[in-house]
């Protein structure tokens, strides 16, 4: 199937976080304009569809398989169920429209391609002329990584790179951000009227901090222990040989990405790290250290960096800017990835540090995809 403007793309999951920023970003930048959006609903088919798009008719049922396969192109937030209950019985069918993917479930396929066009236009290029169907959006810190360090990677100057993660709430989903919140409430509940006091006992309004936490009044139904007022070192699944699953992720997506398949080939770069939970709303930071393969001046590490492209930016390795500039604050809502706290360390020639921190919610899961969809129908 190939793809001709005015054509129908389905949309399923635009209704949740990911999908309704996913919508938002595509009406800010025009991108109905030239498709015909059909959207899908896995609960109230027939219901009118949203008007933002223009008269879009009614939802369509998200499991009527005839009507996805009608489409050249399907793009979904709905979530890894959905995919896996319904991409393999389309191409059973013969269906070979454009699959474009929020979800892991066939991030790692061979014959999927980790879609994060700033970085890796050429691999996309590349899998659209060979037929390639499936483009998957990938884990949000490897997303956000490479924007922001892009110049580094595509010039081949990192040797390896460790990545110890804050990622906020948003990335468990809309019901984590909502408990974090709830949770801070409830902590402050706890001691509001101690606050109140300034004579008060600052150990006294800890103590009773400490036991909300511990307490079952405090909901931590979604993240399974306290997030607010702490934190949590593991996301995701248990690998069972000491990593999660999101720290696998890591090194597995960031080669894939920049077309690097073969871990025992020269190019693979090896990447690992901690990744760790903060009760922050929507912008995953990351601490980082990288041996380059040369020692550059600092200078010049910057200016590749900012260089690559337009979200990259760096911000100067002060204190003044780093507190104006380097925070989840400064950089939630946004699509640039500020790369700040750039210097060498003191293990030797080519360690360099970088704190860089980008919107999971934007580069992170909504802004690859509806990239993908302006490339593969021809506008971008
Ligand atoms: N796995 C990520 C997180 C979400 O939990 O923060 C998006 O890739």
């Amino acid at each position: 199937m190939t793809f001709r403007s005015g054509d129908q793309v389905g949309f399923v999951g635009w209704r949740g976080m990911v999908g309704s920023v996913l919508m938002q970003r595509m009406q800010e930048e025009g991108d109905f304009a030239g498709i015909t959006p059909v959207f899908f609903s896995t609960s109230s088919a027939g219901r009118p569809a949203p008007s933002f798009a223009g008269d879009a008719g009614v939802l369509q049922d998200a499991y009527d398989l005839e009507c996805l396969a009608s489409l050249p192109v399907i793009v979904t937030a709905q979530g890894g169920d959905y995919t896996k209950a319904v991409h393999g019985e389309l191409r059973a069918r013969g269906w070979d429209g454009l699959w474009i993917d929020a979800a892991s479930t066939l991030r790692m396929n061979d014959d999927a391609i980790i879609v994060l066009d700033p970085v890796n236009r050429d691999v996309i290029d590349r899998g659209l002329e060979a037929g390639v169907k499936d483009f998957v959006g990938g884990n949000c810190t490897v997303s956000c990584l490479l924007v922001g360090l892009g110049g580094l990677f595509r010039n081949d100057l990192v040797e390896w790179a460790t990545s110890m993660t804050y990622q906020a709430a948003s990335g468990g989903g809309a019901r984590h951000m909502r408990e974090v919140l709830t949770q801070f409430g409830a902590l402050h509940g706890a001691v509001a009227d101690e606050l109140a006091d300034p004579a008060s006992a600052i150990l006294e309004i800890d103590r009773k901090v400490l036991e909300a936490q511990r307490g079952d009044a405090l909901d931590s139904s979604m993240f399974g222990a306290p997030l607010s007022g702490s934190l949590i070192p593991w996301i995701d699944a248990d690998l069972g040989n000491g990593q999660s699953r999101e720290e696998w992720k890591s090194a597995a997506e960031t080669n894939k990405i920049l077309g690097r398949t073969d871990r025992f080939a020269q190019d693979w770069v090896p990447m690992d790290g901690l990744c760790v939970r903060i009760a922050t709303m929507r912008s995953h930071s990351q601490a980082l250290t990288l041996k380059l393969r040369e020692d550059l001046p600092v200078e010049e590490i910057e200016r590749i960096i900012d260089a690559d492209n337009e979200w990259a930016t760096v911000v100067p390795n002060t204190k003044e800017d780093t507190m104006r500039a380097l925070t989840p604050v400064a950089t939630s809502g946004t699509l640039q990835i500020p790369v700040g706290r750039i210097r060498k360390l003191a293990m030797g020639p080519g360690y360099i540090s970088a704190f860089t921190i980008g919107d999971q919610l934007l580069w992170g899961a909504a802004e690859p995809l509806r990239r993908m969809l302006r490339i593969a129908t021809g506008t971008l």
